[in-house]
């Protein structure tokens, strides 16, 4: 799947030429990254769920660090194509920022209370951050089909 993605990343650029070339780059990455983040929300239950508190601030640092960067790969016109971003997107920069925002800060909190110890503070805090993901895909991501 990697190599895929890294396939179609380099014949974007080849493609460079055409238009929409550079959105398809984009949305790649884009998608690389959210798959990143639910990867790291898969390893901070383990860690809940094994009491491993400590093993959950890494992952956590690393979703807060992503979110701050992610509005960024939504340059404007990359809404066509293999991507499931809402056009609210673009008409509702504001508010997609600030959703990026909360989950940024909803990550950064979780990372603090992990390093705590207390498993069950974590795995609220847990809830709560993912109730951020959902606050943004519900208004700008399209249904999974
Ligand atoms: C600011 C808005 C926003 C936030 C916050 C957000 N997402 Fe997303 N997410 C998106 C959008 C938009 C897409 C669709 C991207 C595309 O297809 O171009 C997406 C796609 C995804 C995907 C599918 C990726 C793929 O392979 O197509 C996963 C998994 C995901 N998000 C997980 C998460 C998790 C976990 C969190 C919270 C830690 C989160 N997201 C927070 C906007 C957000």
């Amino acid at each position: 799947m990697r190599y895929l993605i890294r396939a179609a990343a380099v014949g974007a650029v080849i493609l460079a030429t055409f238009g929409g070339a550079v959105a398809a780059d984009v949305i790649a990455e884009r998608k690389e990254v959210m798959k990143g983040n639910g990867g790291a929300m898969k390893a901070i239950k383990a860690a809940v769920e094994g009491g491993k508190t400590a093993d959950a601030v890494a992952p956590a640092e690393k979703i807060a660090a992503s979110l701050k960067t992610f509005p960024s790969l939504f340059p404007k016109g990359s809404g066509e194509g293999d991507t499931d971003a809402m056009p609210a997107i673009w008409t509702d920069w504001a508010e997609f920022e600030k959703a990026a925002a909360n989950t940024s800060a909803a990550a950064e909190k979780l990372a603090m209370i992990a390093k705590g110890g207390d498993a069950s503070a974590t795995g609220d805090a847990l809830k709560a951050l993912g109730g951020t993901c959902g606050a943004c895909h519900k208004p700008f991501r399209k249904p999974k089909t």
